[in-house]
């Protein structure tokens, strides 16, 4: 028995002891492996807070902010809630974590969120024609963007204006105070028509988000004369400039006053290709468009319900191929930024500035300076967007281009600072609305 019982005894006091040591050993690779975790958690944060979506991490930010945060959004990502910065160039994900589809965009405010509005673009060779319409997206903070689906939806009806498979590029939305409704206006090239047509579309919807529904399309100022006329415009049209131009720098046998392409297009409406819009403060609306072949910038005033135009329009620029002209103004002044035509490829932006929208304007250079100046930072404008609550404070809109595979297009915001009255524009890797103090 007691050998029984001093055998088990032994047995007990070995087992006690490895139990012990089993115990202490237990303690040391848990604590080995608390250890671990702790330095990869570390590890994993720090390359979060180096990239995450094509932003970085708020490193202002401790963990428990980030927690509660997490808390309260339950529906969304933990990355997406990060995003603090901006990125140019780099892949810009969506609050489903898509790449955002909104190429040759610009942006509304109102209500206190940002909506961003652009060409939806697809894989492939058909990529640059419409195929589904213009997508939506929605911001509080200019980070972060909800989907918010397609505004306007291309036409099955092959005879419709906006029939899938034209071009649509370009769209801009305002909101139009005395009717209460949102109008969009974008460049529209019919089906099977190349870039001949050179029309200005336009919709309308009572939500920002949409659905548009689309009212027409048509060139402008059919049967008006620009406030800057000349005597040459008003001449009788000979046959030799009626016969069809490529619509690139370069294809004019001759200068455009010379050629007289206002004048030949006087009874069926200007020619409108790349465009923009500017809401003055107020309230009158302006479109501006490359036309005369695109050798020539138009300045318009559209109607009091932003639908139609006035009639009062401008041409400037004549013979300097301003592509993607986006409008703003800072300080009393109203400034361009555009950019030569080269097809899809970049090339050296222009700024100039006037002290009335249809007034005397003044060409100020290239507004980007430093490395990939001349081809603005491998982009071309699409948009000036004026941060709200920063007065004077405008971040430069772009595109970067990738005509072999469009939706893979990239969106370069940067910052316009000013060099007395001049903007600039310098290339940053990232940057974020602090930037403007
Ligand atoms: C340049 C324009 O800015 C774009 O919107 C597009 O029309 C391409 N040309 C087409 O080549």
């Amino acid at each position: 028995m007691y050998s029984i019982h001093a055998s088990f005894s032994t047995t007990k006091l070995t087992h006690n002891l490895n139990a012990m040591n089993f115990k202490k050993s237990i303690r040391k690779i848990f604590s080995f492996q608390f250890f671990l975790f702790i330095l990869v958690f570390s590890v994993g944060l720090n390359v979060a807070g180096q990239e995450i979506n094509g932003f970085s991490i708020d490193k202002g930010k401790n963990k428990s902010d980030f927690q509660a945060e997490n808390n309260k959004e339950k529906n969304q990502s933990k990355n997406e809630l990060l995003l603090s910065s901006f990125r140019p160039g780099e892949i810009w994900k969506d609050n489903n974590g898509v790449h955002i589809n909104a190429h040759g965009g610009g942006i509304l405010f109102h209500k206190g969120t940002y909506y961003w509005f652009g060409e939806h673009k697809i894989e492939g060779s058909l990529g640059n024609t419409a195929q589904v319409g213009v997508h939506v997206y929605s911001s509080k903070d200019l980070y972060i963007w909800k989907d918010e689906g397609i505004a306007l939806k291309v036409s099955d009806d092959p005879t419709s204006d906006i029939a899938r498979g034209c071009i649509l590029e370009r769209p801009k939305v305002i909101f139009n105070k005395k009717t209460g409704k949102f109008v969009m206006w974008f460049h529209l090239e019919l089906l099977g028509q190349g870039y001949d047509a050179a029309r200005s579309g336009v919709a309308v919807s009572d939500s920002p988000t949409g659905p548009f529904t689309f009212l027409r399309s048509f060139r402008p100022n059919a049967g008006y004369w620009p406030v800057n006329v000349q005597e040459i415009h008003k001449r009788p049209v000979s046959d030799n400039i009626k016969s069809k131009y490529c619509g690139g720098k370069g294809c004019l046998p001759s200068h455009p006053d010379t050629l007289n392409i206002l004048g030949r297009d006087f009874k069926g409406g200007q020619m409108a290709r790349d465009m923009n819009l500017f809401v003055d403060d107020d309230g009158k609306a302006y479109h501006i468009y490359s036309s005369e072949e695109n050798s020539t910038l138009h300045i318009s005033q559209l109607s009091d319900d932003y639908i139609s135009y006035s009639g009062r329009y401008g041409r400037f620029f004549s013979n300097r191929y301003m592509e993607g002209a986006a409008m703003f103004k800072a300080k009393g002044k109203y400034y361009l930024i555009a950019s030569d035509c080269t097809g899809w490829a970049p090339n050296a932006a222009r700024s100039a500035v006037s002290e009335s929208v249809l007034g005397i304007w003044r060409e100020l250079g290239n507004p980007a300076v430093g490395a990939d100046s001349e081809t603005t930072f491998h982009s071309q404008s699409t948009y000036i967007l004026p941060v709200k609550e920063k007065r004077n404070q405008f971040i430069f809109m772009g595109d970067r281009w990738r005509p072999e595979n469009a939706i893979d297009g990239r969106y370069i915001w940067l910052p316009i600072e000013f060099e007395g009255d001049r903007p600039v524009i310098r290339w940053k890797q990232e940057w974020s609305l602090n930037f403007f103090k």
